[in-house]
Parts: structure tokens; sequence; C-alpha cells
């Protein structure tokens, strides 16, 4: 008995697999699609090992219209998608920004293209904090809520408000045409979440299911876990001249289990409660330090991470922070495992993986 059907695009990624695993738990279908571009298949397997499902699994890229339609029309009960599937490296945003127009601008237009010729009428998006920009020009505006004006500084930041803008545009034009054509109910069944999160860091407790980027990963965690593991000499810590209590940026790291369960309650909450479009922040309200990260990934691993301070890294901002009440309240949401936790589960994924899901994990941890 399932409870729904949704599509996950970009449900092998390190996110939406989690994601995956939550829905299949919570006895949703489940359908991928996925391009393998920044991801592993092998992450089908730990998720089966885990929840004892499998989702059913297509190569298909996003801006591939008719590969997406054919999804659809396979499974015709599919009335949700949650929309992972993107280039998400901020840096490589500015050097081939076109790339990230394609992928994450156009690959969305496909989708809701495919979404809307099919009826299927609720979709929970990825957003990213990144939306904000810098939110710190506002004097009240940290911890961030979402009514902080966007300002997106970089390119991958202005895809994901683009899309934000879609999906509303969309949600509302079809509200409205069922208005007009005296048919409120038809219309309430567009509903979209953008979901705007925080720093995901973290693993599964289990050691065999965590992030595995294909090429140099660019977060602070996964830099740190590649030092713990030799195959980096020191972590480069980005400026120490911050307006902050120790001198270093501030971010909200929220664990990837917590994100995960977010978005299930997210897409709940869109077809019991038909709210229209809604932004949601997902975030634990606290902020840590880049030094506080640093040392509890440390305490984590049972020895000091060596660093280097280096310059700010360009387009940093100080602080971001979220204030995730709204979602806590509506949602009945928390992010309750603390960054302790995360840093334990981001070890014993690394030490137990080193090279991520290209080999097999000790075979205790399978049995466990
Ligand atoms: P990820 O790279 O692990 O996952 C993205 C998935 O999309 C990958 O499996 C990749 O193979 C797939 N994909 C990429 N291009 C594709 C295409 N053209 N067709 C089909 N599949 C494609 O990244 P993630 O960290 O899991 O992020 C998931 C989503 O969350 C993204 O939209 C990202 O922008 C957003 N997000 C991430 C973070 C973060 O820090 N990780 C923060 C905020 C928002
Ligand atoms: C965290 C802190 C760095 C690496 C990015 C995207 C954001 C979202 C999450 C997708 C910062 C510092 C980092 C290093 C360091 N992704 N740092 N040395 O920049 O907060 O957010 O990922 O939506 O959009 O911008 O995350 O992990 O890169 O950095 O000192 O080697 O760690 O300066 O203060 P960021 P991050």
């Amino acid at each position: 008995m399932t409870v729904g059907s949704v599509l996950v695009t970009g449900g092998t990624g390190y996110i939406g697999s989690f994601t995956v695993l939550a829905l299949l738990e919570a006895d949703y279908k489940v359908v991928i699609v996925d391009n393998l571009y920044n991801s592993s298949d092998e992450v089908l397997n730990r998720i089966e090992l885990i929840c004892s499902k499998r989702p059913i699994y297509y190569n298909v890229n996003i801006t591939n219209e008719a590969g997406l339609n054919k999804v659809f029309d396979e499974h015709p009960d599919i009335d949700n998608v949650i929309h992972f599937a993107a280039l998400k490296a901020v840096g490589e945003s500015g050097e081939i920004p076109l790339e990230y127009y394609h992928t994450n601008v156009y690959g969305s237009l496909c989708l809701l293209r495919a979404m809307a010729s099919h009826d299927v009428s609720n979709i929970v998006f990825s957003s990213s904090a990144t939306v904000y920009g810098d939110a710190t020009r506002f004097p009240d505006m940290i911890p961030i809520p979402e009514r902080c004006p966007l300002g997106p500084t970089n390119v991958y930041g202005r895809t994901k408000v683009m899309v934000e803008s879609m999906i509303e545009d969309l949600v509302t034009a079809k509200r409205n045409a069922a208005s007009k054509a005296s048919k409120p109910a038809e219309g309430a069944k567009w509903n979209a979440a953008l979901l705007r999160y925080f720093n995901p860091a973290g693993a599964h407790p289990s050691g065999i299911m965590g992030e595995d980027p294909q090429g140099v990963p660019y977060n602070l965690l996964p830099l740190a876990a590649q030092v713990a593991v030799g195959k980096r000499e020191k972590l480069l810590v980005f400026g120490d001249d911050y307006a902050s209590r120790d001198g270093t940026a501030i971010r909200d790291y929220i664990h990837i289990l917590d994100l995960a369960n977010g978005h299930l309650v997210a897409l709940n909450y869109l077809r019991d409660r038909h709210p229209g479009v809604k932004a949601w922040n997902l975030g634990t309200g606290t902020g840590s330090t880049v030094y506080e990260i640093v040392n509890a990934f440390g305490k984590a691993v049972g020895r000091d991470i060596p660093y280097q301070v280096v310059g700010r890294r360009d387009g940093d901002v100080l602080d971001l922070t979220a204030n995730p009440s709204l979602a806590n309240k509506e949602l009945g949401w928390k992010a309750g495992r603390s960054i302790e936790e995360s840093c334990a589960d981001l070890w014993r994924w690394t030490e137990n993986n080193p090279q991520g899901y290209r080999q097999q994990p000790p075979e205790e941890l399978l049995k466990a």
C-alpha cells in the first residue's frame, strides 16, 4: 500500500537520495530521474539496504522534455514532484553561466511543462539560502526570515530565483484559470513549496549513505573530511577578519536527515492543505562559525584538523543563519539534530567509505 507517488528529479544526489529514503520509509512510491552527472546509481542499493525498498530509476536528463513526458506516461499515478536536479557550484556558475541557466532554468521549464501536460500539480522545489544574498545589508534580517528581500549575488542564486518565479507564475495561472472557469477545486490542486535550505551536513548514521560528489568538493565539511582521510594536507579557512565571535563566517548547518524530513512534511502539507505557493526556510536557527565547525569535526575524528587561514572567498558573506519559525509553526517541522551529530555521522561515512560509492563499505556495517 502506498500513500502517493512522487517523481524525484536528482534523486540519486546527496539531498535527493536522503529524501527518497524518507519518502520510501513513509510508504510513497518513488520514481527517480537523474542523469548521474554528480551521483552514482550505487546509492539505489544503499537505499534498499537501509529500508528494504527500492525506488524506480530512469537515467533521463532534466532538459529532455520528451524523456520526462515518457516517465509520466509510464507512471500515470504520479501526482507529485520533488525537484532537486541542478548544477550547484557557486564559483563554477560564474564561469559557465549558460550551462547553469540551461540545466537549472531550462531544465525546470521542461519539467513544469511535462507536469502541466500530465496534470501533475504538486511540486516541492530545492531552492537555497543563496537567494537572499547578503542579508546583513538589512539591519533586522539576521536570522533570515522568508520575507527578507531576495538579492542573489551569483549566477547559481539567480537561477534559483528564476525557477521560484516560474513555479509561482504557473501555480498562480492555474489557480486563476480554474476560478474563472468556476472550478476552484481544480485550481486548488496546484501547489508549490519553495524550500530554501541553508548548509546541509552529515550522513546516514549507518555509515553506508552520504555525500559523494563526483568532482572536487567546495563545501566546508566535505573538504574537512578529505583532510581527515589524508586526501588533502590542510583545510583553508577563508577569512578570520569577519565581525563574528571568532572572526570566521557564520552558517546554519542542518543535518541531512532533518533536511530530508523537511521535504516529506512539506509535500504532505501541500497535499493536505492546498496552500498555493509557499516558501519555507529549512535551517536550525543557530549559526556556527568556521572554527566551531572545524573543532566539532576534529572532536568527531579524534584529532585536530590542520588548517591555514587565507583571504576571504569572493562572494562570501558574514552570516547566513535561518529563521526557521515559519516551517516550525506551519509544517510542525524542526531540525533537531546537533552539529556534533552531523560531524559524527559524516566521519562514520567518510572513514568507512573513503572512495564514496565506488567501494563497498565494511561487512559489519552492511550487516548492522
Ligand atoms: P547533488 O549534485 O548531489 O544532486 C543533484 C543531482 O542532480 C545529482 O544527482 C545530479 O546527477 C543530478 N543532475 C544534475 N544535472 C542533471 C540533469 N541535467 N538531468 C538530470 N539530473 C541531473 O546536489 P545536492 O546537494 O543534493 O543538491 C540538490 C538540490 O538542492 C540542488 O537543486 C541544489 O541546488 C539544492 N541545494 C543544495 C544545497 C547544498 O549545499 N548541497 C543547498 C541549497 C540548495
Ligand atoms: C561555509 C563556510 C566559507 C570552504 C554554499 C552555497 C549555498 C548552498 C550551500 C547551494 C563559509 C567557509 C568553506 C573552505 C572555508 N548551496 N569555507 N574553507 O558558501 O555557506 O554555501 O553551499 O545552494 O548556496 O553558497 O557553504 O560550505 O562553501 O562554506 O573557510 O575550504 O565555510 O567561507 O564561510 P556556503 P560552504
